[in-house]
């Protein structure tokens, strides 16, 4: 960037001052899992609790960036890539703020989820919203596996693409399992404890 004539000018308002303004630590909440596991349905519910709870939370979810920020993108393998490239940036911005931040995207590949990770340290949270392939073809809230199977949607996670479970994550919500109630009172308890001072 040096060709460029650039230089980084940092100010004297600290990531902790304003942490310590909001009573929080900023944090990155990295919701992956299969389309239909359940993120953006969590996220919006575990967003209403805790806004509720003073907490200061904002959530991005995966079409909705693509609709102002991202809107130039389409869903080849670079796109894809600095789909999640700019979406990491917003996400560090907005923790170096102070805020938490409840990042809803597929993101199927662990290479994603490492970049948003080493760009979110600390406080970074991989959540895995886990549900088989199945159960999300059966939930199909956007009727896209139903065109995917049909062949219509190239490329699409879980039929056509594949998506690599995370090894280590910090939190597995089943969504098979347990109700969208407990995924959310496991998740806000999570989160309180990784934001608290
Ligand atoms: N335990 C659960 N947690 C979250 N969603 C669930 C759960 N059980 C069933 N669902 C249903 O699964 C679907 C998840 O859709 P959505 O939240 O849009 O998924 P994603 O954002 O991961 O693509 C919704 O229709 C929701 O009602
Ligand atoms: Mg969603």
């Amino acid at each position: 960037m040096s060709d460029h004539h650039i230089t980084f000018h940092a100010g004297t308002v600290t990531r902790e001052d304003r942490e310590k303004l909001l009573g929080q630590k900023g944090l990155v909440v990295w919701l992956t899992g299969l389309s239909a596991s359940g993120k953006s349905t969590i996220a919006v519910e575990a967003e209403r609790v805790l806004c509720g709870m003073g907490r200061a939370v904002y959530r991005l979810d995966g079409d909705n960036v693509r609709f102002g920020l991202n809107s130039d993108l389409g869903f080849s393998e670079a796109d894809r890539m600095e789909n999640i490239r700019r979406i990491t940036e917003v996400c560090a911005l907005f923790q170096d703020a102070g805020v938490i931040v409840l990042a809803c995207f597929i993101s199927p590949m662990k290479s994603m989820r490492q970049v948003a990770r080493e760009k979110a340290k600390p406080g970074f949270m991989e959540v895995y919203v886990k549900a088989g392939v199945e159960v999300c073809a059966k939930r199909d809230p956007k009727g896209l596996y139903k065109k995917a199977i049909k062949g219509e949607i190239k490329e699409f996670t879980g039929i056509s693409a594949v998506y690599e479970e995370p090894e280590t994550p910090e939190l597995v919500l089943d969504t098979e399992k347990y109700s969208l109630e407990e995924c959310v009172r496991k998740l806000v308890h999570a989160i309180i404890d990784a934001s608290s001072f």
